[in-house]
């Protein structure tokens, strides 16, 4: 049975990996999780120089998932380079670091400084405000995905993932343009623009007002963007958002993700990863499926 697959030319022993921002770095879940069994692991997002984060709260429960407005919180580049790259390098597993940035010079330079380190590939999050075109996200706009895409691409030793935003019209758009800039993966979605409002204290739920929704209540609009994009595009793409289980994961696998992350069940679940693994590998067995790659947008 085959549960390898390959995302431009790096080999995964399995289609499970962490979603940025819910697994740290590793490190707290590695004491109860094998880091070695899992596909990959992606990091938290790093900044060229740290950043502090919102202010607080910056998380809040929903019906079915969870309101974050972490702010990107990060320790910035080089601590990241000196502390979590060598204890990620000690497992068997991939390592995917995801990139955040306000400007594209930004995100050109942690680019530049990885591109030496041992990291499989790169995660680029355009969901961030890009404050030099007046705070408008890259994410929601096609050139401008484009652009940074390709500026990426120029600097860039390892592949590149583009990380799409949910929150737009057409996500066919974002992942053509995306493809067009020269992505070698997507990975989608992103968390869903929302706000809960907390009626005793009378104020936002989170401090930030607005935060991000994620969780099993954004799985059906996960799915539904991952076999729109996977029908779109050519380039493989990595899906998520809400999966708590191998079912879910399956969906999105038989929706056309080569591959799929775990994001707020760890907060559930710390086990999540694992069980993710076991449970696809189950599913293979049940129904004689030799190779997992067969499962890859079977569903059309
Ligand atoms: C607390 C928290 C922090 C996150 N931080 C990041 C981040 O740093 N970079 C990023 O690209 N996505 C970040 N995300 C988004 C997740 O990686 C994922 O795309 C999203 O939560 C949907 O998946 P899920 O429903 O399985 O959590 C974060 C999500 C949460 C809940």
């Amino acid at each position: 049975m085959n549960m390898k697959v390959n995302l431009a030319g790096v080999e995964l022993k399995n289609p499970v990996m962490t979603a940025s921002g819910t697994f740290g770095s590793g490190a707290e879940y590695g004491e109860m999780v094998d880091l070695n069994g899992l596909g990959a692991v992606v990091t938290k997002g790093v900044a060229n120089v740290p950043w502090p984060g919102n202010p607080t709260p910056r998380i809040a429960e929903t019906y079915g998932g969870m309101i974050n407005a972490i702010g990107l919180q990060n320790p910035g580049i080089e601590v990241f380079a000196k502390r979590d790259i060598p204890f990620l390098r000690q497992y068997d597993t991939k390592i995917i670091v995801n990139v955040c940035g306000r400007t594209t010079e930004d995100y050109v330079e942690v680019v530049e400084r990885l591109g030496d380190e041992p990291v499989d590939m790169l995660e680029i999050n355009i969901s961030c405000p890009n404050v030099k075109e007046g705070g408008i996200a890259f994410g929601q706009d096609p050139k401008a995905v484009e652009a940074i895409t390709r500026e990426v691409k120029k600097h860039a030793k390892q592949p590149v993932i583009m990380k799409l935003s949910p929150n737009v019209t057409d996500i066919t758009v974002m992942a053509k343009a995306a493809e067009a800039g020269g992505a070698d993966v997507i990975s989608l979605i992103n968390t869903l623009t929302g706000m809960k409002i907390d009626i005793n204290r009378r104020t936002f739920a989170v401090a930030n007002k607005t935060g991000g929704l994620s969780g099993p209540a954004v799985k059906p609009v996960a799915v539904r963007m991952v076999y729109q994009a996977a029908n779109a595009v050519k380039i493989p793409i990595i899906g998520m958002g809400g999966i708590m289980n191998a079912e879910d994961a399956l969906e999105f696998i038989l929706a056309g993700a080569t591959a799929v992350s775990v994001g707020t069940a760890n907060f559930h679940n710390p086990y999540a990863t694992a069980e993710v693994v076991s449970g696809i590998e189950n599913y293979m067995k049940k129904y004689n499926i030799e190779d997992i790659n067969e499962l890859v947008g079977a569903v059309r």
